[in-house]
């Protein structure tokens, strides 16, 4: 089952809550939040009480993806205001394994996040600890950029070293960047099964056709 996470930071930051409920109501399976600091990426996006804002106006699964230096210490704030998940880059921290732990005790879901360039052989040791792993397919920081289709090949590494480990816990394995029609089903292939979605849902006028179109291009491929 493929899940789909539109991208709020593609959304129209006039409106966020509204754009929330848009789309909460055009079917998709949780909202994903990108939160930037500035240092870890050249960008900033949303606080804590932007997320407590989008949390009011939808039930939709949270799926928090931080790109800040120090995550530890963002964890409660954003589990307080609503976050269901939350992931945190392995390149931001040196003490990975311990903000795992601690994300995982606090009752919520934990991802752990690599960038384009990072590479495959840091992923499997963390296999059976998260609960989602995310490769970026574009560099992170920005919507809007081309996806570099040579992540696939951890994503399949991924994919097979978690059969091989036959761990317990089922691993959702996400892609985030430069998703589209085409592009979701070169990931799907590859063992992806969480697709993040920003400019292309949002650049279109029915975002509930958008989801269904992107889900059908799945079906149909399979
Ligand atoms: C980039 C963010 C993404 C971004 C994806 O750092 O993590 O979630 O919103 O946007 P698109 O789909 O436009 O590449
Ligand atoms: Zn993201």
């Amino acid at each position: 089952m493929i899940k789909v996470f539109p991208s709020i930071f593609a959304a129209d930051f006039g409106c966020l809550a509204d754009e929330a409920k848009r789309i909460e109501d055009a079917g998709a399976d949780g909202i994903h939040v990108d939160i930037m600091d500035w240092h870890f990426v050249p960008n900033l996006t949303f606080g804590p009480k932007a997320l407590a804002a989008i949390n009011r106006s939808t039930d939709l699964f949270l799926d928090v993806h931080i790109m800040v230096y120090n995550p530890y210490d963002l964890v409660e704030r954003l589990i307080e205001m609503g976050a269901d998940r939350i992931t945190f880059h392995f390149e931001a921290t040196e003490n990975v394994e311990e903000t795992l732990k601690y994300i995982q005790k606090c009752g919520i879901q934990v991802g752990l996040a690599f960038n384009p360039e990072t590479s495959y052989e840091m992923a499997p040791k963390f296999l059976g600890k998260c609960d989602l792993m995310l490769f970026m397919t574009v560099h992170p920081g920005f919507g809007g950029q081309s996806f570099i289709k040579k992540v696939m090949t951890k994503v399949k590494n991924l994919k097979s070293d978690a059969k091989k480990a036959q761990i317990q816990k089922p691993l959702e394995i996400q892609v985030d960047g430069g998703i589209n029609d085409q592009t979701a089903k070169i990931a799907c292939q590859s063992g992806a099964n969480v697709l993040v979605v920003g400019t292309h849902l949002f650049k279109q006028p029915d975002l509930t056709k958008g989801i269904e179109n992107l889900k059908k291009c799945l079906k149909d491929h399979k």
